[in-house]
């Protein structure tokens, strides 16, 4: 299922542990597979034209279709409300062995979750392994803080092989500030000796122009997993907030900020769900200098504090070193720790 990327080009003496570890990543995946393909629904009487109909939509999974609120699919050209309930009735049959498992089951499908390194040991440590498939990390920080450096780094570390047989998959960047630098990637790719070109084929990138946009392009990522299904392991935003600060001013437009801000989290939730991906979104701080309280606090309000499942607050320190505090997590204490930022990327600082 998973191309391999750049496994392929990294045979040496490891490689039969790593083939190993492949083969039974693949039947971890092949057995624990959710997508199944809406395509089924065509023999439970539902037509073509609707099935297109909510690919168009983004919705290619049963698991897609339970996903989406009723309200939402009344937008869905050709859905009426007993279309609807007749297509919720069969996803619901089609899932119904599946939709309850033990905590057991639980446990055992969080410690197969891969995770990514940060480039750091300490940092990685502090999140418990790295940055966790099926959730969305957040980091937030004032500028120069290292928030684009750690994403950067990501994209790279993604694509190698790691603990519980990941075999390294392609990333897909979404740029709110035109500050993605293939550049950066090269030398980052050169600190891990790998292949600098694989290192940037391997990540699709796409500049978003303004809130809206940010939010089509989700529509895009949703085909886009779907189609290549198993091989994209990582999506960031860089960063979440900034477009929608433009976008949306002053207080009489809060609300409807919120509104589409809540509507795009859960639409990254999900993503990283049913796809099984690592969502990494960058976060900026506000700027409220007369309250240094403020001054401290990521923007997003409550909304972006209850999606985001894990928040890493980042500070400079002296030179090239930064902190990170873990704030926010389900399962890892408060904690935090020292890094650094170097030509290959977040570093742990020598002793
Ligand atoms: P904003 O996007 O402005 O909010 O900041 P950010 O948190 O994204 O900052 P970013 O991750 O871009 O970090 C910028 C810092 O990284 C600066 O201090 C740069 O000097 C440092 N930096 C960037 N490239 C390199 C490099 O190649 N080597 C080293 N050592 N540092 C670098
Ligand atoms: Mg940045």
């Amino acid at each position: 299922m998973n191309n391999g990327i750049i496994a392929q080009k990294q045979e040496t003496s490891t490689e039969v542990a790593e083939s190993e570890s492949v083969t039974e990543c693949e039947e971890i995946e092949d057995e624990e597979s959710c997508f199944q393909e809406i395509e089924i629904l065509l023999e439970h009487g539902i037509s073509l034209a609707d099935i297109n109909n909510l690919k168009k939509n983004g919705i290619n999974t049963i698991k897609g279709v339970q996903m989406c609120m009723r309200k939402k699919l009344t937008e869905i050209e050709g859905f009426n409300k007993e279309k609807i309930e007749s297509l919720k009735e069969i996803c619901c049959q089609i899932s119904l062995s599946n939709a309850f498992m033990t905590a057991s089951e639980v446990s055992f499908q969080r410690k197969q979750l891969f995770k990514l390194s940060t480039g750091s040991k300490a940092l990685d440590k502090l999140l418990g392994g790295g940055v966790e498939a099926m959730s969305i990390t957040e980091v937030f920080g004032e500028f120069r803080c290292g928030k684009t450096q750690l994403s950067h780094t990501l994209c790279v570390t993604a694509q190698m092989p790691g603990p519980n047989g990941y075999i390294g998959g392609k990333v897909i960047f979404i740029d709110t500030e035109h500050t993605f630098r293939p550049n950066r990637l090269k030398s980052i790719a050169e600190r891990y000796h790998l292949d600098e070109n694989t290192v940037l084929d391997n990540i699709l990138y796409a500049r978003a122009y303004n809130s809206e946009h940010q939010s089509e392009l989700l529509n895009i990522v949703g085909c886009k997993l779907h189609e290549e299904a198993g091989v994209f392991k990582l999506l960031i935003i860089d960063s979440i907030m900034a477009l929608f600060r433009v976008d949306y001013s002053g207080r009489g437009e809060i609300f409807d900020r919120q509104h589409k801000l809540g509507q795009m989290m859960s639409r990254l939730q999900k993503i990283s769900e049913e796809y099984n991906i690592a969502i990494f979104i960058t976060n900026q701080i506000a700027s409220d200098f007369k309250s240094p309280d403020l001054a401290t606090r990521p923007v997003g309000g409550n909304i972006l504090a209850h999606a985001s499942t894990t928040r890493i607050a980042l500070t400079k320190g002296e030179g090239a070193i930064r902190i990170a505090k873990l704030l926010d997590s389900p399962d890892l204490e408060e904690a935090e720790v020292q890094f650094l930022i170097t030509s290959g990327g977040i570093d742990d600082v020598k002793d």
